[in-house]
């Protein structure tokens, strides 16, 4: 395996509430893949077309090897540091892959990422590894994920300290994901700064343009399909954005 560093990196950071579309928008992306290794705690993905769900260690290297070069999706369904570990480890060695990592806040701290894991968000992009990782609780989570992914997208949040932790990453108001719906997302693309929303199983698409400007967005939205203009000038004069 030769060593191409001229690879983007392209990984993706996903949180949210629960229920905000986080795996339903990767399995959108699971579905364009020929190779995918998912860590996978609440066995959500062997529904997918062609997943094979494993659960022990020995059946998913057994798979990796029969496949070493080959088109694969596997789900090791397993939970906690030690299988998060072996999966990453996994993971890495497997390579040209999409590394999937289901709720790693269950398996990592803000402190320090584990060896394993560290080293596939460090080298992984080299050998064509892309990962996703997924987190309800992004203040609790693994920060080295977050301060290397590519695209940052993030969901309704509950909690100030994960809205917070996210934002400052993005460099958005916090305020913005307070202002989110179920379904809405907001994604941060770290190659042009640019940071766009939009809902779960919709092509619209709102450009922040790093103003905060999803609320006026909103408004308009609202304008289109309901014709009252007056009324939306006044409630965004009631709820001035925070800078
Ligand atoms: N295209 C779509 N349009 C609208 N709703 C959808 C679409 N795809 C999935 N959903 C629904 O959106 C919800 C989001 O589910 P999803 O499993 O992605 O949430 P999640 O963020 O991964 O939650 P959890 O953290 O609990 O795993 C589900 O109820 C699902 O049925
Ligand atoms: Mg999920």
């Amino acid at each position: 395996m030769t060593v191409n560093t001229a690879l983007d990196a392209k990984h993706l950071y996903a949180c949210g509430n629960s229920g905000t579309g986080k795996s339903a928008n990767i399995k959108v992306k699971l579905s364009h893949c020929e190779r995918a290794i998912i860590f996978d705690p609440d066995d959500e993905y062997h529904t997918e077309k062609g997943v094979i769900r494993v659960e022990s260690p020995n059946q998913l290297i057994a798979l990796l090897k029969a496949n070493a070069n080959s088109s694969l999706k596997v789900a090791f369904v397993a939970e906690g540091l030690k299988a998060f570990e072996f999966w990453a480890n996994a993971a890495f060695a497997w390579k040209n892959c999409l590394a999937i990592a289901e709720e790693i806040a269950d398996v990592t701290t803000a402190a320090k990422a584990p060896p394993c894991w560290g080293k596939l968000i460090r080298r992984g992009r080299k050998y064509g590894i892309t990962i996703c990782a997924v987190t309800q609780r992004p203040a609790e989570a693994d920060k080295t994920i977050l301060s290397n992914a590519a695209f940052i997208r993030t969901g309704a949040l509950g909690r100030l300290n994960d809205r917070q932790a996210v934002a400052k990453e993005i460099d958005i108001h916090y305020d913005e994901i307070a202002r989110l719906k179920p379904l809405d997302w907001i994604e941060f693309n770290r190659a042009d700064l640019s940071v766009t929303g939009g809902r779960l199983g919709t092509t619209a698409i709102y450009d922040y343009n790093r103003e905060s400007k999803a609320f006026e967005l909103r408004q308009k939205e609202t304008k289109t399909h309901q014709e009252k203009p007056k009324a939306v000038k006044k409630t965004r004069k009631k709820t001035p954005l925070k800078k």
